[in-house]
């Protein structure tokens, strides 16, 4: 499957795993619903005609209905990004000073140009908001980041998406909570959730709690669309409870993942990612790399280390 790359980065993009995503996904009659949006990867790689995409992340949708409206086209993205490329190019302290300038103007103005051109000169491609709001990813520290290679190629995405989410009645973007969207689902739509991951990384737009978690599996439980829930499941140092608690009455799937970004060193190690649906798959087995019965061997090695681990504790 060849995979079309959004204009926008964020370290939780789910690019590698559109095809895994898209081989468990049944083919239905209505639209694709995504209550957590973010670069839109997987819903730009979904095939379906009809979407509802959302994101609490009001500059992500900003940019993406700024492209609709053509407020926003591909010409218009070379122009700006060969200007500002030359004015980063030129700036003192390799760069640096412009960067700063492209970031304060962004934090006050929120132009989804400035947008993009942070995305794509922030460190690691990564995409991370203040307490206040405010993008705070540094620099890549390349002046040269806007070489025109690097213009066509953004300006390409830019072009490709324009033409997925036109025309515009079949192409629905939001800026609200995931309650909101869920309940729009009908019969034969298909909604994919990938939330911020509970226990993982948190920003302003990404801060995620049990709260959070169990009315997303309420919504779910009572959705009649067929679902798919991104989550972790475990990782070397521990299991994510969110499985137990609530995500195991339904099927699961799980594939090992490798996260390049993330501050914290616990991020950028490899996570077994999981897929929660509420529908039956013919090909579950392969989807589970084995793992499916490993699974349940592995809850109980950690059951039985914490169990280690309470009675050392007691003897102490
Ligand atoms: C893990 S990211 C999605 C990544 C996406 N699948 C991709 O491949 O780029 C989660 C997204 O959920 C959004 N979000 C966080 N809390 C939300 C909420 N309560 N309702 C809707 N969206 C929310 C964040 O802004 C973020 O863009």
């Amino acid at each position: 499957m060849k995979i079309f790359v959004p204009p926008i980065k964020s370290q939780g993009i789910k690019t590698k795993l559109v095809p895994w995503i898209m081989d468990l996904a049944p083919k239905t009659n209505g639209k694709w619903i995504e209550p957590f949006l973010g670069t839109g990867v997987v819903a730009f790689n979904s095939g379906y005609k009809k979407a509802i995409l959302n994101d609490t992340n009001p500059h992500i949708i900003n940019f993406y209905k700024g492209l609709q409206k053509k407020a926003i086209t591909a010409p218009l993205i070379k122009q700006y990004l060969e200007l500002e490329g030359e004015l980063l190019s030129k700036a003192d302290n390799n760069g640096y000073e412009h960067y700063l300038k492209v970031r304060s103007r962004f934090n006050s103005e929120f132009s989804p140009y400035d947008f993009i051109f942070l995305s794509r000169a922030g460190f690691n491609g990564m995409m991370r908001f203040n307490k206040k709001g405010n993008w705070n990813i540094p620099f890549c520290k390349k002046p040269d980041r806007f070489a025109q290679a690097y213009i066509t190629k953004i300006t390409n995405q830019v072009a490709a998406v324009s033409q997925i989410i036109q025309p515009k009645p079949n192409w629905i973007f939001h800026n609200k909570s995931f309650a909101d969207i869920i309940p729009l689902a009908t019969e034969n739509d298909i909604i994919y959730c990938d939330p911020p991951y509970y226990g993982r990384y948190v920003d302003y737009f990404n801060g995620w709690t049990e709260k959070d978690e169990e009315l997303l599996f309420t919504l779910l439980s009572k959705t009649k669309a067929k679902f798919i829930l991104s989550t972790w499941h475990h990782n070397d140092w521990r299991e994510n409870e969110m499985i137990t608690k609530f995500w195991n009455k339904f099927n699961i799937v799980t594939k090992d993942h490798f996260y390049h970004s993330g501050g914290n060193i616990e991020n950028r190690r490899t996570v077994v990612e999981a897929l929660v649906c509420n529908f039956e798959a013919d090909n579950f087995q392969q989807h589970n790399h084995g793992l499916r019965e490993k699974l349940k061997e592995r809850q109980l090695t950690f059951q039985l280390l914490d169990q280690e681990a309470e009675s050392s504790r007691i003897q102490v």
